[in-house]
């Protein structure tokens, strides 16, 4: 399942539809909010590139709620479309970056060179932004509470820069694979609004450090959503003492770079059958 928008940007597609048809599996690619389709003629309906749900997030989960045989399952969508899942994942003792919720004017931001503020629903780094001054911080935030939004506000993990992020990729529950995702915000430029115009990927080895963690985060919000997961994606950076945390956890729409993966669409096919 896509969205008209990503029909013909996502890259993972047309792998999955070839490996489904090499399992002698009838697949096809249909739009979420198209009104003709027929979704419970399905035996899975598989969530991939809805990208346009942000601001349809109420539409988007009534539609999910709606589709019978539906991955992953519309409470796992429910409570992930919200990053005010990671107050529930620091709880349960996973590492995160430091956050501050709703940020106001003249708010303790903490001893950091730059700010990261973004909003708590949200993808494709929109309405994200790097400063590098405590009023650019309140201004920003203050313009997303006024939106009815809720403002995440955290330090500037510098090691984005050079090393990147770290996206672990779990199918039907087990490591698929990993890649190496460069960095999105560059200093001085503001808001940012486009989507995946300058992702870097390539493929990475997890360290077992990273591996650990990212279990443990499945383990988690396996425990806290009560589900398993057909398709999950961990994304970690690295903290100056060089221990992982986690940034999010993708359990709704991500991509799963399947072209940097060896054999994952397969991987991920098989994780589909095996439930259907
Ligand atoms: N605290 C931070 N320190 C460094 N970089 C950050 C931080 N928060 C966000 N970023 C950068 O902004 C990008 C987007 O932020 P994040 O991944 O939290 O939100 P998203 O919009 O849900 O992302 P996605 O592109 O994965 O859908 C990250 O990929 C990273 O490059
Ligand atoms: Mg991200």
């Amino acid at each position: 399942m896509t969205s008209t928008y990503a029909r013909d940007l996502d890259a993972d597609l047309p792998l999955l539809l070839a490996a489904a048809q090499d399992r002698g599996a009838e697949a096809e690619v249909v739009v979420w909010d198209d009104p003709a389709v027929d979704w419970s003629s399905y035996e899975a309906v598989v969530i991939r590139s809805c990208w346009d749900y942000i601001e349809r997030r109420a539409e988007f989960l009534a539609w999910a709620a709606s589709v019978p045989r539906i991955h992953n399952p519309h409470e796992v969508l429910a409570w992930n479309t919200d990053k005010v899942y990671l107050r529930q994942l620091e709880a349960a003792g996973l590492p995160i970056i430091e956050t501050r919720w709703n940020v106001g004017e003249g708010d303790d931001l903490g001893e950091h060179a730059e700010w990261v503020v973004k909003p708590t629903i949200s993808a494709g780094s929109r309405d994200t932004a790097r400063w590098a001054t405590a009023e650019e911080v309140y201004a920003h935030s203050a313009s997303l509470i006024g939106a009815g939004r809720t403002s995440m506000t955290q330090p500037y993990i510098s090691s984005v820069d050079d090393e990147g992020e770290t996206a672990m990729l779990y199918f039907g529950g087990e490591l698929s694979h990993a890649i190496r995702k460069g960095p999105l915000l560059e200093r001085g430029e503001g808001v940012r609004q486009d989507r995946d115009s300058r992702e870097s990927i390539t493929p990475r080895v997890p360290s077992a450090a990273q591996r650990e963690i990212a279990d443990h985060t499945m383990r988690v919000a396996e425990g806290i959503t009560g589900s398993t997961f057909l398709y999950a994606r961990v994304d970690l950076v690295t903290a100056a003492d060089g221990s992982p945390l986690v940034i999010e956890l993708k359990l709704t729409e991500p991509s799963v770079f399947l072209p940097q993966s060896d054999g994952g669409e397969r991987r991920f096919v098989d994780a589909v059958l095996a439930r259907s």
